[in-house]
């Protein structure tokens, strides 16, 4: 990277017409999206590098300069809220015997005979974004969400902008603080609307009602959430002063006074019985209610009772969840697709003939894997009974037997990549199979392509993972080695929209640099399953040299032979990463891949300086005699920072003595111990620096 000291005003302000787009779509990705692309630390350093140029050309500052928005630092989103009183989740039953149990608990804990009627309230669980609303002397003055249940964000602006949220509290003189808590959410046609106008303009959709709202509302910028259709509906309270009262049911009615939207199906119910019917009857409702919910909430009424239960861990013991089941329906089967994931997995896909299922059209389900499709016997043509469980992707979970046609043949998983037509394998002991095809697949190219050149790999300066999309897209670049091959696309790119002769010509520089590059990091680019960036060094330091690897790799072919005999021996390699390796090799594409990308590169030999604390990690060295090339004190240090033990006399536990100019007594020590001596020049070769 160029350091700003050393940026033309020209390259400054077009690199700085990029940061704030680029940080702009990082915030949206992450703040509207909650799809972030990047990690934190990639997005700080963005911020970081802004800010740095900007100091160096304060004049070049741009009104939409991300150093510029309101509030804590970007990086930081939102101020942080100590909520007054914490936020609970709340505990689930998923039948009617955990509702029973529920009540039992309580019975019990209150001391309350075996058949007391608890009188509680029932409520619609709304499947929303948790929201807790302050006001003080009647005047909303701060809203947060729910965050850890402690500490949550402080979205007041944001908050202001939803009609439902009355800005001061109507109806008589209002309590010192009151804290309201409720629920944050959007109806299901609204949303429709929504995303609808969204798909028109071209902007990513949002998956379903829940994450629009919690991603609409969680905006730094509050016009953003004013266009959203969000709703409010209150249940609960937090800190209050001056005021109170005797029953949930109470506090509702009350909430409807002060003028707070409460959903019209709670009810109070004298026994639990009551509540049961409630949660029949809303069930039965769902599909047509104009909001999601995913259960009904049942609040022991009388909040001296709910005091004396109080709290365990995290839920009230006053109150329950009883969830829905998720919701099942049956359609054809009419097809299995295979899906290819980033290391070549393949996950077979229901392509299903659309059905509703909770108010949500679906027309693909997972099937997990291959086991799971020979376990249930599921073949094509069959009806299925799929189910929806909140955001989960629908699931297939049996199959109707008496439907299935005479015809039916049992599914055969492929066991080649439908991608690219490589051999697909399953490792013993895994579900999973993936295909072999690596660098050549389309399907895992982008992100073979990404980690390629990410910061441990190639760390090619300027080509981020947006870059390579695009470039992948319009097919600027296909394998690996094109990327070394832009310079012959100058003038397209140039011609491309964000870029121009400056930052063309920086991003050439920048793979220019990098057409060295050492073993181990080449081998670590090249995305080999399990081939992290240890078992890469590991290999490097094995074999040297690219040529002698390559060769081995592909003489290890033959699992009896001696060369997969050598890989598998190698410390910190086992039969399963020698396996995924070999498998790379047995790919004639990937041999291509490696040839082209030799003809463009210059693979350095393993140097040997990292491999030395692997020589003397956990070893003692004894220094004695004068050293030409460093001091005693600096020598120490190196080994030191290697992981040795430097000791000040030699012992039958020392491993090595260190010998320069003058040794006396301790080389003589070592000889008679068997301890091994070294030279100078041994030991800077030990340590990288010979
Ligand atoms: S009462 C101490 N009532 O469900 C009681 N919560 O799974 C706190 N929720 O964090 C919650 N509808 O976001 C309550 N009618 C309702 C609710 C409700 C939805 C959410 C709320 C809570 C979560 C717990």
């Amino acid at each position: 990277m160029v350091p700003p000291e050393e940026l033309t005003p020209e390259q400054a302000a077009e690199e700085l017409a990029r940061l704030a787009a680029e940080i702009a779509r990082h915030d949206q990705l992450y703040h509207q999206l909650d799809a972030p692309e990047v990690s934190d630390a990639d997005y700080d350093a963005l911020v970081r590098r802004n800010a740095a140029i900007e100091m160096r050309f304060p004049g070049l500052q741009r009104p939409d300069s991300p150093s510029l928005r309101v509030g804590a630092p970007v990086a930081a989103g939102f101020t942080k809220v100590t909520h007054a009183r914490p936020m609970l989740s709340l505990d689930n039953a998923f039948d009617e015997a955990g509702v029973h149990e529920f009540c039992a608990r309580v019975r019990r804990f209150l001391g309350l005979p075996a058949d007391a009627p608890i009188e509680v309230v029932a409520e619609p669980k709304i499947d929303g974004l948790s929201a807790s609303l302050r006001y003080e002397k009647g005047r909303f003055v701060r809203g947060a969400t729910r965050g850890d249940g402690t500490t949550g964000e402080d979205i007041t602006a944001n908050l202001r902008t939803l009609a439902d949220i009355p800005q001061s509290l109507v109806d008589g003189p209002p309590p010192a603080v009151l804290e309201v808590r409720g629920e944050v959410y959007m109806r299901r046609d609204e949303f429709a609307e929504m995303n609808a106008a969204r798909a028109a303009e071209g902007k990513p959709l949002f998956a379903n009602p829940r994450n629009a709202a919690a991603g609409s509302t969680r905006q730094l910028d509050p016009a953003i959430t004013a266009s959203r259709p969000l709703r409010f509906f209150a249940y609960s309270w937090g800190e209050v002063e001056g005021d109170g009262w005797d029953t949930h049911w109470q506090f509702l009615e009350r909430l409807k006074g002060w003028g707070f939207p409460v959903n019209p199906m709670a009810q109070l119910c004298p026994t639990i019985d009551d509540a049961l019917a409630l949660y029949h009857r809303v069930a039965a409702e769902r599909a047509t209610l104009p909001y999601d919910i995913d259960g009904v909430v049942y609040k022991v009424n009388r909040v001296d009772w709910q005091r004396r239960l109080g709290f365990v861990g995290r839920a009230p013991r006053w109150a329950l969840a009883h969830k829905f089941p998720a919701e099942q329906a049956e359609t054809r089967l009419n097809d299995i697709t295979i899906q290819v994931g980033r290391t070549g997995a393949m996950t077979p896909v229901a392509e299903l003939e659309p059905i509703t299922v909770g108010g949500v059209v679906v027309s693909r389900a997972t099937l997990h894997n291959e086991d799971e499709i020979a376990r249930k016997d599921i073949r094509i043509g069959d009806w299925v009974v799929i189910q929806r469980a909140g955001d989960v992707i629908p699931q297939v979970v049996n199959i109707v037997p008496d439907k299935r046609p005479p015809d039916s043949r049992p599914y055969e998983f492929p066991d080649h990549c439908p991608a690219c037509g490589s051999l697909a394998i399953r490792e013993p002991g895994e579900a999973v199979r993936r295909c072999t095809g690596g660098l050549i697949c389309p399907a895992q190219r982008l992100e073979r392509l990404r980690h390629f050149v990410s910061r441990d790999a190639f760390d090619i300066e300027g080509l981020g993972g947006k870059h390579i999309a695009a470039f992948l897209r319009d097919k600027l670049i296909e394998t690996p080695a094109d990327v070394f091959r832009l310079k012959d696309k100058t003038t397209e790119i140039e011609e491309r929209e964000g870029w121009g002769k400056q930052s063309v010509a920086n991003l050439l520089a920048a793979i220019e640099r990098r057409r060295e590059i050492p073993l181990d990091r080449f081998i670590y680019a090249l995305g080999i399953r399990q081939v992290g960036q240890v078992t890469a060094r590991l290999l490097a330091k094995c074999y040297g040299s690219f040529d002698a690897w390559r060769d081995a790799m592909i003489a290890a072919e033959d699992p009896t032979g001696a060369a997969y005999a050598d890989l598998d021996n190698i410390e910190g390699i086992g039969p399963s990463v020698a396996t995924d390796i070999v498998a790379f090799f047995a790919e004639q594409h990937n041999l291509e891949v490696l040839e082209d990308l030799r003809r463009e590169l210059t693979i350095e030999d393993f140097a040997g300086s990292d491999g030395a604390s692997e020589t003397l990690g956990g070893k003692t060295l004894v220094f004695t005699g004068t050293l030409e090339t460093m001091t005693r004190s600096e020598a120490k240090a190196r080994a030191e920072a290697l992981g040795a033990k430097v000791a000040a006399s030699v012992s039958k536990n020392t491993d090595y003595v260190v010998v320069g100019a003058d040794a006396g007594s301790k080389a003589k020590k070592a000889a008679e111990l068997g301890v091994t001596v070294l030279s100078e020049t041994d030991w800077l070769e030990m340590i990288g620096e010979a």
